[in-house]
């Protein structure tokens, strides 16, 4: 096992009527910036409980959030936050307001230039706006981790930066704000949480038995619940158990000690900044490839996934690997997600694109960080 620090300071509420907490949670006297998307909020109810938990509280409002949150948007309510004299941000919806709450919270304080630098230039974050959110889309784990992911339409770019700093003060997860999600989201959410974990996992034999198993835990829960969701939208226990594995997958526990791979985001962000997929949507397009593509050096862990997720056991080494990536692939498309770049008509010469665009940030991934121009494309070239 490999020497590790874990600082995770984030308190979670989970669970059924949690937003009337707010007042207590939200330090007393703060003038809140309320941040929230393009408006699913209002359709379901979660705006008036939360305006009616924050009656004692000045509140200041920015919508319109985009998913993949944009930069200028992000510009702009960082703008209103000192213009207004915000002392407090409180993000509520997906992982993309999340984010957005996150990188608002630091380019709000920063003084350099620009704050575009903080992502492009990974630029110190010195201080930043404290910050809770109120989650209503299980995915991104951003409700328990101090990452964040904002994207750029004018050079179709979509960066990352992390900060202790903008790790929420508090998360409230209540499972029934979920019961409205539209089905692709359902199924971009668990996909999003189940490639997460795989990032942590499907490397190679740290080994670390412990965060194996809690890895497995986590994939069986999502095949199980996830089809739950889908099937029953308003079924209580399979939302809860899906939010709360999707905050499992990233809120750092499970690459303590152990090597992580992060391809298929890194690529999968690409798809996204180019094509506007999904984020979830990008993964399951990705990680079959990954995998496939990679299926000597992750040869371990593929097999014990095969066995331990999926319960394969027979066959040659050769084959199980092959039904394990196959089953995976079946169980993205089983929640209704194109698995192949022209499922969404994302162009052949996305492969070769992709991969330039990356080799040119001089980018190597993998868990070995070996994997450049020519792997990426023959990764990509696997999905066509
Ligand atoms: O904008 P609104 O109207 O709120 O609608 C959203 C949006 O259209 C809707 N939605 C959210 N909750 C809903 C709902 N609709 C009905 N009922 C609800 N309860 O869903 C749509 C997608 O929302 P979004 O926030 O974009 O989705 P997600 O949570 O998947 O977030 C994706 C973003 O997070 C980044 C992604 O790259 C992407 O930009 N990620 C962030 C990470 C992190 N911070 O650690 C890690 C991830 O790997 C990921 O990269
Ligand atoms: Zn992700």
């Amino acid at each position: 096992m490999r020497n590790f620090e874990y600082y995770n300071p984030t308190r979670l509420v989970f669970g059924k009527g949690t937003i009337a907490q707010l007042s207590d949670l939200v330090p007393t006297d703060s003038k809140i910036l309320l941040l929230y998307g393009g408006g699913s909020i209002k359709a379901n109810g979660v705006y008036e409980q939360v305006l009616a938990a924050l009656q004692e509280f000045t509140v200041v409002e920015f919508g319109g959030i985009e998913p993949n949150p944009q930069f200028d948007t992000c510009m702009r309510a960082a703008e209103k936050v000192q213009h207004e004299g915000c002392d407090f941000l409180l993000a509520v919806g997906g992982g993309s307001v999340l984010d957005g709450c996150k990188f608002i919270a630091a380019a709000s304080e920063y003084e350099g230039e620009d704050a575009w630098d903080i992502l492009k230039k990974r630029a110190p974050v010195d201080a930043a706006i404290p910050l809770g959110a109120v989650l209503t889309l299980p995915a991104t784990g951003s409700e328990m981790n101090a990452g964040s992911v904002i994207s750029r339409e004018s050079t179709s770019e979509k960066l990352f930066f992390g900060s202790d700093l903008v790790r929420p003060k508090f998360s409230i997860l209540d499972p029934e704000t979920t019961y409205s999600l539209p089905p692709v989201q359902t199924a971009n959410g668990i996909i999003d949480a189940f490639v997460h974990v795989t990032e942590q996992y499907a490397t190679y034999p740290a080994p670390n038995p412990l965060q194996d198993r809690q890895a497995e835990a986590i994939l069986k829960t999502l095949v199980e619940e996830g089809p739950k969701a889908l099937e029953e939208p308003r079924n209580y226990e399979a939302r809860a158990n899906i939010m709360w594995c999707a905050t499992n997958a990233l809120n750092g526990w499970l690459s303590l000690g152990v090597p992580t791979d992060w391809a298929a985001h890194v690529i999968g962000h690409e798809l996204t900044a180019l094509y506007g997929v999904d984020h979830g949507t990008s993964l399951a397009i990705v990680e079959p490839g990954v995998w496939e593509h990679q299926r000597e050096r992750k040869k371990e862990k593929l097999l014990q996934y095969g066995e331990r997720v999926w319960d394969i056991t027979e066959g040659s080494e050769r084959e199980r690997i092959g039904k394990a990536i196959s089953k995976t692939d079946l169980f993205f498309r089983s929640l209704g997600i194109g698995t192949k770049l022209g499922d969404h008509n994302i162009p052949d010469e996305a492969c070769e694109l992709v991969a330039k665009r990356l080799a040119n940030r001089d980018t190597k991934i993998g868990e070995h960080a070996d994997l450049g121009e020519k792997e990426v494309t023959e990764i990509l070239r696997l999905r066509i």
